[in-house]
């Protein structure tokens, strides 16, 4: 890919719409189909090694750190080891303990992120193995990491991140097949998730179509005074990622909850200028979340649905491809994409230089 705009009026657009060659990139010669396995030539971590791993901690900042919170859903669902994702920015403030049967993951799109440099070092000198899930090749990160797994999403110019964090998550979803796949995920459930994965840069390509609608709801909410997100469990992720995007260009302040813990306070925002994004995955938690639904219905919000197909309670829904429920979430954020895209365009905003923003913030 050139740095060139190749038609596009931001890199945004061009980076959103460049999603399915990167993840088509991604998944390129590192999947074995004859045993469902996955190949990653720098990760650095034998059989042996991974089958000794109790933990796995996954650390970034700003959206690296949101695509983390999806990888560690997609290890603990596919291998089956006990992850969770922090802030490097906090991590590294708090003295955490160190564990050697957990393997810690640095996650960062430029691989020059002080905070996360600096989360890496202090592990580093405390003896825990530390790898990388990085996109730029020979950064910081990458070369201070015991090894890892490149994200190849291409270069990313604009500050907000697109390509690199859908890919991120994809490269997550390769890294917990492997672990997976060494522990206790079977064969099937491996080629499961191999075809799932295939299908994802096709399945990007529908979600691109929809752009017009989308533009559509977003002239609708730019008027909006506050958005709030919601998600539950494998769609919390995502309802973050969706509302950082959306603050970070439009303006417009957002905020993401676990749809859970809507009524255990934020529901008292809920009013007609504050409408609710709801990230509904066809999962087991769907009830659970039409049931939310209808509690915001109830104090007049509004409410767009990201589903895999027209929800009754919400005023738009837009529909998703479905692929396998553990890679949904992955497909679920590219709409979220186009919608802060097209609310920024609609409020005017300059949208690959959002004000206050860096695109890597390399300093304390
Ligand atoms: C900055 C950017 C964010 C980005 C974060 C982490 O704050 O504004 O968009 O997610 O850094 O960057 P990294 O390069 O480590 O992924």
């Amino acid at each position: 890919e050139s740095y060139d705009m190749a038609g596009h009026d931001t890199y945004m657009h061009k980076e959103i719409t460049e999603q399915a060659d990167a993840v088509d990139r991604v998944l390129r010669g590192r999947i074995d189909d004859r045993f469902a396995t996955v190949h990653l030539g720098g990760l650095n971590l034998d059989a042996r090694e991974a089958r000794s791993v109790r933990r796995v901690k996954i650390l970034g900042c700003g959206s690296a750190y949101h695509a983390g919170l999806i990888g560690a859903q997609l290890v603990e669902e596919l291998a089956r080891i006990p992850a969770d994702a922090e802030p490097a920015s906090e991590f590294r403030y708090r003295n955490a303990v160190v564990d050697p049967d957990t393997l810690y993951i640095a996650v960062s799109q430029s691989g020059e992120t002080y905070d996360t440099l600096a989360a890496v070092q202090e592990l580093k000198r405390k003896g825990a193995r530390v790898l990388g899930v990085v996109n730029v090749v020979g950064s910081a990160i990458a070369r201070e990491t015991d090894g890892g797994v490149y994200v190849h999403a291409g270069p990313e110019i604009c500050v907000v991140s697109t390509k690199c964090f859908t890919n991120t998550a994809v490269a997550f979803a390769l890294l917990a097949l492997h672990l997976g796949r060494i522990r206790d995920l079977s064969v099937a459930d491996g080629k499961r998730i191999i075809n799932g994965l295939r299908r994802l840069p096709e399945q990007i390509g529908e979600i691109m179509k929809l752009e017009p609608e989308i533009r559509k709801i977003a002239a609708e909410y730019a008027e909006a005074k506050s958005m709030m997100f919601v998600g539950r469990v494998r769609g919390y992720p995502v309802a973050l990622e969706a509302s950082l995007k959306l603050k970070e260009i439009s303006y417009i302040h957002a905020e993401a909850y676990p749809a859970s813990e809507l009524k255990h306070g934020p529901l008292a925002l809920i009013e007609p200028a504050v409408p609710t994004v709801a990230v509904l995955p066809d999962d087991e938690l769907l009830d659970k979340n039409r049931a939310t639904l209808e509690e915001i219905k109830a104090r007049s919000g509004r409410i767009l649905a990201v589903a895999h197909g027209e929800q009754e309670q919400a005023d738009h829904t837009i529909v998703v491809p479905r692929n396998e429920v553990e890679l949904d979430p992955i497909l679920m954020g590219i709409p979220l994409q186009l919608l802060a895209y097209h609310t920024a365009l609609a409020l005017g905003r300059d949208i690959d230089k959002p004000r206050n923003l860096a695109k890597s913030v390399t300093v304390e």
